[in-house]
């Protein structure tokens, strides 16, 4: 890295004051909406004439975000009038007792238009679309019932579009229920994309727990089905500002020409969440946090801000751009690992004002749990374009807000013309916040009025919120309906998720064979490790407090 001075205290909107001739922050900027809304290149979406059927309809996914995301879809009138939903669980439920569930869920769940009200009229509509099969996915024998009840629902339908497979069962299961899906023709192999009615198959995270399960897992998937029948789902590839990174840098100029190792100092991802392990101990304790959010979320992040401009937008040629980037990122040998990683585990703390238990006191956890709840990641791409800048990837859970941004830091002027007496000048930072509070905000410097040159940041702020009235559609919503009009585009393909395997397997491998002996390392309500402040000042680089 050729800049040293990045340790000097972030200023302006960013916190901290410059130690020097420091005037007031300065509020942000707002940016309007200044033109007609184009759709012109993506007419509105509509789902197609088919049938979804949930595997393992009785879990927290279906109830938190499957059901409340298809009857949004429903409120929004972006079903098809003949679409059907049916849910497929062991608990012995009828039809009616399975839609009064599902009422009770999304009236229950906090996603958009849910929050305890529910329109009463759309959901007298919906609820005749929701049947329910009872049965083990382990048993053949449900898939003899599955298939009856299909046909019965196909049969009465002007229209037969295609069948639609959600996957929301425990990743132990995958294989077994994709081979009996296929093997007992519920859910046929269709050779190519345009062959009707088609059959796609929606598969959840995690997706293998290290890179030769998930080669394994492929190759199940591979006998049952062709690729263009799976869709590999990562809900934050449905999120509003995650799919506006390919839109702010491919549908303007200014930024691209700087996108790169010649302007760009480093690139900080961060995702925080406030929330613990939840109820979620039995799965967590496996995985961790760089199996939860790094194989996934993150280095899907990482791909759409570093991807080289895909040729269309298209399905294949934006996932053959991500691919690509993610093949280009550094091995890192073994011995290495303490130079581009930090772990860390939480302890108690305090969050809100509330008292909160560490991690080991969780209820199931492993009270000697070495499970890392929190990683921060150094991650180098060997290319043209991003050689030498630095990716600092970081998550956590039990942090002190819930936030996920992903902040470009440019380097600063070649000469230094102005100073705040320290030396120091706040970077240029081009902040893409994924949530809440979906936006993106440039901070540049700017003269204070005045007699005399001094300066001070500045902030662009565009609001979603402010503009739109903020997203209108969950990740899910998006999602799904992408998945019945057969828009593979935010899903991802078989290539993207072993090579995202193969960027995070080293570091689980050498986590797992070295006991983390200073667990905990944080207390809950606290940004990480202290360790991590000095990972990323290596690079003369600081975390940003977002
Ligand atoms: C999930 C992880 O994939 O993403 C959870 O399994 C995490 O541990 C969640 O809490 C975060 O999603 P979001 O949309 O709340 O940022």
């Amino acid at each position: 890295m050729s800049e040293h001075d990045d340790h000097a205290p972030a200023r302006g909107a960013y916190g901290g004051g410059d130690g020097g001739t420091a005037v007031a922050e300065l509020p942000p900027v707002a940016i309007q909406v200044t033109s007609e809304i184009s759709i012109a290149s993506q007419p509105p979406k509509k789902g197609e004439a088919c049938t979804m059927v949930i595997l393992g309809a009785g879990g927290d996914l279906t109830r938190r975000k499957l059901m409340p995301a298809l009857f949004h879809l429903q409120c929004d009138g972006l079903l098809d009038p003949e679409f059907a939903i049916l849910g497929v669980a062991r608990e012995p439920l009828d039809d009616e007792s399975f839609r009064r569930a599902m009422y009770e869920a999304v009236k229950a769940s906090d996603e958009p238009n849910g929050a305890g009200k529910i329109d009463e009229d759309q959901w007298r509509q919906f609820a005749p679309r929701l049947g329910y099969v009872s049965g083990d996915l382990s048993d053949r024998r449900t898939y003899a019932n599955l298939i009856g009840r299909l046909e019965r629902v196909e049969q009465q339908r002007e229209e037969n579009d295609g069948r639609l497979f959600y996957l929301a069962i425990p990743p132990s299961i995958d294989s077994t229920v994709i081979r009996e899906l296929s093997q007992s023709g519920v859910a046929p192999r269709v050779d190519t994309p345009e062959g009707r009615p088609w059959v796609r198959v929606i598969v959840e995270k995690p997706f293998g727990r290290s890179l030769d399960s998930a080669r394994a897992l492929n190759a199940v998937v591979e006998r049952a089905f062709a690729e263009h029948q799976v869709y590999r789902i990562d809900h934050y590839l449905g999120k509003e500002t995650v799919q506006n990174i390919l839109v702010l840098r491919f549908a303007n100029s200014i930024f691209e020409p700087v996108w790169n190792r010649s302007h760009v100092h480093h690139v900080q991802i961060t995702a925080a969440e406030t929330v613990g392990v939840e109820h979620r101990a039995g799965y967590y304790e496996e995985a961790g946090v760089v199996r939860d959010m790094f194989q996934n979320h993150l280095l899907q992040l990482l791909a759409l801000t570093a991807m080289e401009p895909p040729v269309a937008f298209r399905a294949d040629a934006v996932r053959d751009e991500k691919v690509k980037v993610l093949n280009a990122i550094r091995p890192i040998a073994p011995e290495e690992m303490h130079t581009y990683s930090v772990r860390g585990q939480y302890g108690p703390g305090t969050i809100d004002g509330e008292r909160v238990v560490g991690y080991r006191e969780e209820p199931r956890v492993n009270p000697q749990s070495q499970t890392p709840t929190y990683a921060a990641l150094r991650l180098m791409i060997d290319n043209w374009r991003w050689q030498g800048v630095p990716f600092f990837l970081r998550s956590g859970k039990r942090m002190p807000r819930r936030v996920t941004e992903i902040a470009i830091r440019f380097r600063r002027p070649p000469t230094r013309m102005f100073s705040r007496g320290d030396g120091t000048l706040a970077p240029n930072v081009l902040a893409i916040r994924i949530q809440p509070d979906e936006g993106i905000s440039l901070c540049f410097e700017i003269k204070v009025p005045g007699i005399g040159v001094r300066t001070t940041s500045a902030q662009m702020d565009f609001s979603y919120d402010r503009a739109f009235g903020g997203s209108k559609h969950s990740a899910y919503e998006t999602l799904l309906l992408d998945a019945m009009v057969g828009d593979a585009t935010l899903f991802t393909r078989r290539d993207g998720v072993e090579a995202a395997w193969r960027v995070v397997d080293p570091f689980i491998a050498a986590w797992e064979s070295r006991p983390a002996t200073h667990f905990p390392n944080y207390a809950a309500g606290t940004w990480g490790p202290e360790v991590a402040n000095d990972f990323i000042a290596r690079d003369g680089a600081s975390w940003r407090t977002p």
